[in-house]
This record gives C-alpha cells, sequence and structure tokens, in this order.
C-alpha cells in the first residue's frame, strides 16, 4: 500500500471499528442483501467489524473478504468463527493487486476504503472489471465536513480539522462522502444512486451518545493527538479542549450530527 494508513491497527482502533459497526447496523446495513449462491467480494474488510454483519445478513451468499493487513485478517477470522459464520474466505490483497480474474464476483462492498486511498476512480474501476455484467457495487463512506454538534466549539472544529488534514497528507480524503457520486460515475458504474445516512445523537438516545459520538467518532479524534501534535498542526491544549467540547455534547442538552454516504451502482450488460 503507497499511502500510510492514517488510524493505524492499534487494538483500541479495532474496538473502535466494532463499535462503529455496532452502533450503525441498521443505518448502513438494513438495505443490503445478496441473494443465495452470489459470489461477494468485500474489499478492505478491517477487522471484520462489517463482515460479520454481512454473511449474517446474506447467509446464502459466499464472501470473500480481502485486506492489505495481514493482522486485521487474522482478527477479522477470529470474529466471525466466534460468530460460527461458514460463508466467508479471507485473503491478504492490496485493492490494487487483487488475485482475482475479470468476471469474478456477483457484488462488491466496500465500506470505509475509499477516504484512505490516493487514486480512489482507479480502485473502483478495478473492482469494476470484477464485476460480472448485472452486478453490484456497495460503497459506504463518510465525510468529516458533515458533522456539527451543539454545544457549537470552534476548539472542536479545529481537532477535527487536523484529521482532515492528515488524511490529506497520507493521500486520503476525510470529506470523500460527498463524492461518491461522481466518483462511481467516473469509474464507469451505471444507475448509480447514493442515499445520505444521518446520524442524529441526542441524550434521548443513549446507545448513540455511548455508541456513536463518544466511542466511535470521539475516540477516533482522541486518536490522532500525539501525531497532529508532533505535525505542528496543533497546540495540546487546543487540541484537548476541541477534545473536551466533543465529550461535552453527549451530555444532556448536548447533540451530534454526522452523515454517511452509501452508493450503489450496476455493471451493465452493454450492447
Ligand atoms: C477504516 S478501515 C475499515 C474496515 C472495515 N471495512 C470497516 O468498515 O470496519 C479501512 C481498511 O482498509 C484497508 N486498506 C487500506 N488501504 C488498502 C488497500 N490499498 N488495499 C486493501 N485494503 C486497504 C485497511 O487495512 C483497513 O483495514
Amino acid at each position: 500500500m503507497n499511502e500510510t494508513y492514517v488510524h493505524g491497527y492499534h487494538p483500541r482502533e479495532n474496538e473502535r471499528l466494532q463499535d462503529q459497526a455496532r452502533t450503525l447496523v441498521d443505518l448502513l446495513h438494513s438495505d443490503t442483501a445478496y441473494p443465495g449462491g452470489s459470489m461477494v467480494l468485500e474489499v478492505g474488510c478491517g477487522v471484520g467489524a462489517q463482515t460479520v454483519t454481512l454473511a449474517q445478513r446474506s447467509p446464502d451468499a459466499r464472501f470473500t473478504s480481502v485486506d492489505v493487513s495481514a493482522d486485521s485478517i487474522a482478527e477479522a477470522k477470529r470474529r466471525t468463527d466466534r460468530a460460527g459464520l461458514t460463508n466467508v474466505e479471507f485473503g491478504q490483497a492490496d485493492i490494487f493487486a487483487l488475485p482475482f480474474n475479470g468476471e469474478s464476483f456477483d457484488h462488491v462492498f466496500v465500506c470505509f476504503v475509499l477516504e484512505h486511498l490516493s487514486r480512489p476512480v482507479e480502485a473502483l474501476a478495478i473492482l469494476k472489471r470484477l464485476l460480472r455484467s448485472g452486478g453490484t457495487i456497495t460503497v459506504i463512506e463518510g465525510d468529516h465536513g458533515s458533522t456539527y454538534f451543539h454545544p457549537d466549539s470552534p476548539a472542536a472544529h479545529a481537532a477535527i480539522q487536523c484529521q482532515v488534514t492528515m488524511q490529506r497528507e497520507a493521500g486520503g480524503n476525510a470529506l470523500i462522502g460527498r463524492q461518491l457520486y461522481p466518483l462511481m460515475v467516473a469509474a464507469g458504474f451505471d444507475v448509480v444512486r447514493v442515499s445520505p445516512r444521518m446520524v442524529y445523537v441526542d441524550s434521548s438516545r443513549p446507545d448513540l451518545v455511548d455508541g456513536f459520538t463518544r466511542k466511535t467518532f470521539t475516540t477516533m479524534i482522541e486518536g490522532i493527538r500525539e501525531s497532529a501534535i508532533a505535525a505542528g498542526l496543533i497546540e495540546p491544549e487546543s487540541f484537548d479542549a476541541g477534545v473536551h467540547d466533543l465529550h461535552r455534547t453527549t451530555e444532556a442538552d448536548g447533540v451530534f450530527c454526522y452523515t454517511f454516504f452509501k452508493g450503489v451502482g450496476e455493471k451493465r450488460r452493454h450492447a
């Protein structure tokens, strides 16, 4: 992989991905189910946070889940084994060098991966070649520019901006959600449909306060503290004030909003 993977592979990050997946299952997966017998490729499966849900929701589909990180693959395998799933095979592979023949899969699923790539259209075009005619791709990405909250806080926005800047400098794009439609069209997919999936959190939804605002989003920002400071992007006091203000949004009168984007495109049979 050419790009530096900005979130890293620490146990705390693995746990964060699990919290994120658990909290967002219905929002992100409710309309994804694959027919029995279909072959599905999941690229960038990480520690299997989405894989378990995908394979449980489509028990008669066959999943091939790959990631560039061998350690993540090993953890993903442990998780699907623990869940008793037998319809997933894992492999280590880079999205730009996938070891599959063209037209090998009926469907492709990619979640929170394009944001880390400097050549997302090229990656999508590679995935299109692996699809059979009539197949679909599903792509889910976040967009940190969609974050707003109450009480509002310039310090919190500055801490979030550190993540956006670091991801850009690592070759990725933390604002990619808003670009899903043009990226998928540029890669040659047909009938592309993108739907925004907004997470709205207030204290009447304690599961989301804990699972999303605290353990998914704020934990992600906290995780870049040392590198953001080392890169000279922010002073420690300002960063800590921003994180404090993100936690402040989890109090009784706080509100937190974030939007994910889910795109589905087809590979049409062309005459
Ligand atoms: C934020 S994680 C998302 C994991 C999982 N899809 C999820 O939603 O929890 C991004 C994953 O993409 C993987 N990745 C990054 N660049 C990759 C590449 N070039 N080829 C394959 N996987 C890649 C990383 O190793 C990481 O596991």
